[in-house]
């Protein structure tokens, strides 16, 4: 039965316009009744709607708001932004020394909710003046606060409310955090063949690995660190339905892109994995990739790794 994440189901836009549409709660439910997740159910009939039954949107939004909140402070302890600078650093090094495309460069936060991700690389400056920072999320809620967050803060980086594929200028390099085991079926190399159509030089998505401790480490994380039950809900299902490396990995290898893992499963301690990255570059990008992260590149893997060694 598939599982389902609360979130992504008591909020709905209209794709073309982005118009936010009513969601009833009682269509909810029966989904998650459906999938056979009762207790999400249970979370879902606490959340107050009009007299038609329609959940209320200001209350859905300040909910979203908090449990994202909250997952920043996982975010913060498994110290994304420095895992991200580590790789996007050496990334941006090797795109400067081709001579292809002169700077300035675009990252772009592909779901970035509150923009933990844009913030922290705009607040250390990791990546340089001549790196545009830039989240983008269909949730306007999510992507209002992380501007409201970033003016409070003095940063320099924007905040965009729309479809990150749709946007009026291109990308240098599309980024991502927890996003990946959103896309499912058909819509996960659909997800990798936009941004290979696109301009972007390269790709780099974290998610959450799975080892076979990721749903208890979740559920340890989301229990110790979240309080909101559909917080500790959701946060346990995302474990639960993550991409294996193998799938990452065919998924992105599209064509005019170079697809690797950052720290497959079998590398590293399972103890210690959590989020790791699948990385895409356009082909000449990958030996001054390699060279810019040294000792490091021993941890990137392609397609071609022996069975057994990416699962
Ligand atoms: C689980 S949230 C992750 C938020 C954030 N990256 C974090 O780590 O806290 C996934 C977000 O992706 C957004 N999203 C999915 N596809 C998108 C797209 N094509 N453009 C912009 N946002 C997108 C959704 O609106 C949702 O807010």
């Amino acid at each position: 039965m598939p599982q389902l994440e609360i979130s992504d189901l008591i909020t709905a836009v209209d794709p073309h316009s982005g118009r936010r549409l009513p969601v009833r709660r009682a269509e909810v439910m029966r989904q998650l009744l459906d999938s056979g997740d009762d207790r999400a159910a249970e979370i879902v009939a606490t959340l107050p709607t009009d007299q038609d039954g329609v959940l209320d949107p200001d209350a859905v939004d300040r909910l979203l708001i908090r449990v994202h909140t909250e997952l920043q402070r996982l975010s913060e302890e498994l110290r994304i932004g420095e895992r991200m600078a580590g790789l996007l650093g050496p990334l941006f090094t090797a795109i400067r020394s081709t001579v292809r495309q002169p700077g300035p460069y675009r990252l772009v936060d592909v779901g970035c909710g509150l923009g933990y991700v844009v913030r922290w690389l705009a607040s250390t400056g990791a990546l340089g003046v001549d790196v545009e920072l830039v989240g983008v999320d269909l949730d306007a809620a999510l992507v209002g606060e992380a501007g409201r967050l970033a003016r409070a803060e003095g940063l320099g980086c924007r905040f965009v409310h729309g479809n990150a594929f749709d946007l009026p200028e291109a990308a240098t390099v599309y980024v991502s955090t927890g996003v990946l085991h959103h896309f499912r079926g058909p819509d996960l190399a659909a997800f990798f063949r936009a941004q290979a159509a696109s301009p972007a030089l390269a790709f780099c998505h974290f998610d959450i690995a799975t080892t076979r401790l990721a749903p208890l480490g979740a559920w340890v994380f989301h229990r110790a660190r979240m309080r909101h039950p559909l917080g500790r809900h959701d946060g346990v299902v995302s474990a639960r339905r993550a991409h294996n490396d193998r799938t990452l990995l065919h998924a992105a290898d599209v064509p005019g892109i170079r697809a690797l893992l950052y720290e497959p499963r079998g590398s590293v301690n399972p103890f210690c994995t959590t989020l790791r990255p699948v990385v895409g570059v356009r082909p000449h990008l990958e030996a001054p990739l390699r060279l810019a992260l040294g000792r490091a590149a021993r941890r990137l893997v392609g397609p071609e790794q022996p069975a057994g060694d990416v699962r």
